[in-house]
């Protein structure tokens, strides 16, 4: 059936050389080498000779046990860091189809032979989007029309991003660091409560406006899930490329699932390219932070927590972490990170973003200085460009990969909403993010000054949406540290602040930062402080806050951080205990 290209002129997909017959042959070779525990010898397999050991073994923290069993093949098989990423990040693709992705985007970070890197493989607006693409005729925002459906896709960055960093910096073939998803795509893999628990709860939005149940009903706690149209799929960018998804036959079953419904187009999918950026970087308690700089305003306003919590040093002085006065100053340090977010914050192609001025020492010691530890909760206004104009929702996956010769890979990537818009390629058998929620859908009110945020983040063709993605690495003395991240949207920055912060200021082993209480302030809705199931706030401390003038709100889902950390020569990986994630040691 000829696949409409909404007018675009058709390009050949390039790289379309390679028969499938020998296609398969490389893929049936990879396949034997990874299956069963049986290992090809590295030699016949790698690129380049490895360099030595910097550490007695790799370690991942991945959200799932299949994730962590497809690390383990990829490196006994001579794959470094960026291999095993690659192939955590497929594998995810099938076995976590509520957030893992090929159909979204993402950010890596990454420590190669002694240099920072980070890679933007963020999800961008279709050619024929615009800022008012979500409002009816009055101007009012369409409810769910971002979030659900075929309008609610941006471009996805996903297969690029992972090509791009495979080429760059893999040893292995592509064809190896497919195979693990390909076979757990074929073969199928045993459903984890959590993940139909997810389906469950997602189901109700999408019943009877998109084709999700067709293709996920059969994810149910236990049962095994097989999904076969995505290993085609996995097959083909396996054997033709990462481009394949672009250019090829998968993209023009994207365009055939858009057309008559949605905007990304055969051209837009041509169009896009994963951008090398250069990562954000920080001196902060005697290491070296890197991070993700924008699309992402993740990194900006971790720097700026860590930094201006070292700035009110004296402030938190004998003050207990997690207590009603130690929560009172991180929501104040909070309400100057998400003002200057809404303010400044948006597609660094589209705008000049002012993130070496945002993270410099002065100005925090500066915004450090407006913090009171008694001041009433909102008494003083914090200034704000857009309102609550900023909603983000409940999904994404991180996963954290160190190797044995000392590179590091920090991956967070999201189809947005848990199982992005709902929306299944038909014949391709892969979710579609909402990425476009992530981007002002209607206009606020007018900027405090400065870059306007009504602007900087509103819908345009090609731009990409402000994320709260970061993955983040901790170098010391050029050697990575901790490698860490998590999902949680506008959670994620508070979040790992949280855990480097009871890591690095208060001294707890990898498992008790992690275990420890959270907490989330975002200046809107002022007042509020959220909590999570996991770690309830309940009698005195509760009191204290409500006493404080702070509004107490439990939320259900706060964070699955997956870090390395590296202090002697075997790393120690830690997965959160609110998810079902696995730390392993690999030797
Ligand atoms: O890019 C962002 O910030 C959001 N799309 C991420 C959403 C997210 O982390 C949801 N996860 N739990």
């Amino acid at each position: 059936m000829p696949v409409p290209t909404h007018g675009a002129p058709r390009v050949l997909f390039a790289s379309l050389s390679s028969p499938r017959i020998a296609r398969a042959a490389i893929l049936c070779a990879a396949f034997g080498a990874l299956a069963g525990g049986v290992v090809a010898p590295a030699p016949a397999l790698a690129k380049t000779a490895p360099p030595k050991p910097a550490l007695d073994a790799s370690a991942v923290a991945v959200p799932d046990r299949y994730g962590a069993d497809t690390a383990q093949q990829i490196f006994a098989a001579g794959g470094n860091a960026v291999d095993a990423a690659v192939a955590i990040a497929f594998t995810l693709a099938v076995t976590r189809p509520d957030a893992g992705n090929i159909g979204g985007g993402g950010f890596m970070t990454l420590f190669m032979d002694g240099k920072p890197y980070f890679l933007d493989y963020r999800e961008r607006a279709p050619q024929q989007a615009n800022r008012d693409m979500y409002l009816d005729d009055k101007g009012n925002l369409v409810a769910g029309m971002s979030v659900v459906g075929h309008r609610a896709v941006g471009v996805p960055g996903t297969v690029e991003g992972m090509w791009e960093a495979q080429q760059r910096f893999g040893k292995l073939k592509w064809t190896q660091v497919l195979a693990p998803a390909i076979r757990y795509a074929t073969d199928g893999f045993a459903v984890d409560p959590s993940l139909q628990q997810r389906r469950d709860a997602a189901v109700k939005s999408f019943t009877g406006k998109t084709n999700f149940d067709a293709y996920f009903s059969g994810l149910k706690a236990g049962a095994t899930f097989r999904q076969p149209e995505l290993a085609q799929t996995l097959t083909r960018i396996a054997g033709d490329g990462g481009r394949e998804f672009y250019e090829g036959r998968t993209a023009d079953q994207i365009a055939q699932q858009m057309y008559g419904h949605g905007l990304v187009t055969k051209q837009d999918l041509i169009q896009y390219k994963a951008v090398w950026r250069q990562p954000l970087s920080a001196d902060w308690n005697g290491y070296r932070v890197i991070t993700a700089p924008p699309p992402s305003s993740g990194g900006i306003g971790l720097i700026q927590m860590l930094k201006m919590k070292a700035d009110l040093k004296a402030a938190f002085d004998g003050v207990e972490l997690n207590s009603a006065p130690y929560i009172h100053l991180i929501a104040q340090i909070e309400d100057r990170v998400f003002a200057d977010r809404q303010r400044y914050l948006g597609d660094p192609d589209a705008y000049k973003v002012l993130a070496d001025k945002l993270i410099d020492d002065a100005y925090l010691a500066q915004r450090a200085g407006e913090v009171k530890p008694d001041e009433v909760p909102g008494a003083t206004p914090v200034k704000v460009g857009l309102g609550d104009a900023m909603p983000e929702k409940a999904q994404t996956t991180h996963f954290s990969v160190v190797d044995k010769w000392g590179n590091a890979v920090s991956n967070t990537y999201t189809l947005n909403g848990d199982f992005g818009a709902g929306v299944v390629v038909d014949g391709g058998g892969f979710l579609l993010n909402d990425a476009m929620d992530d981007f002002v859908t209607k206009q606020g009110s007018e900027s405090a000054g400065g870059v306007s945020g009504a602007e900087v983040n509103t819908v345009a063709p090609g731009r990409r949406p402000l994320s709260s993605m970061t993955p983040t690495l901790l170098l010391k003395d050029n050697k990575v540290a901790l490698v860490i991240g998590t999902p949680g949207g506008s959670r994620i920055l508070t979040t790992i602040f949280q855990v480097m912060t009871n890591l690095y200021d208060f001294n707890m082993a990898p498992a008790d930062a992690l275990a420890a209480m959270r907490f989330h302030h975002q200046l809107l809705p002022q007042k509020t402080i959220y909590f999570e199931p996991f770690h309830p706030v309940t009698g005195e401390l509760a009191e204290q806050l409500k006493a404080m003038g702070y509004t107490l709100e439990e939320q259900s889902f706060n964070g699955d951080v997956q870090m390395i950390r590296v202090e002697g020569a075997t790393p120690e990986p830690a997965a959160d205990p609110r998810g079902v994630g696995v730390g392993r040691v690999i030797r």
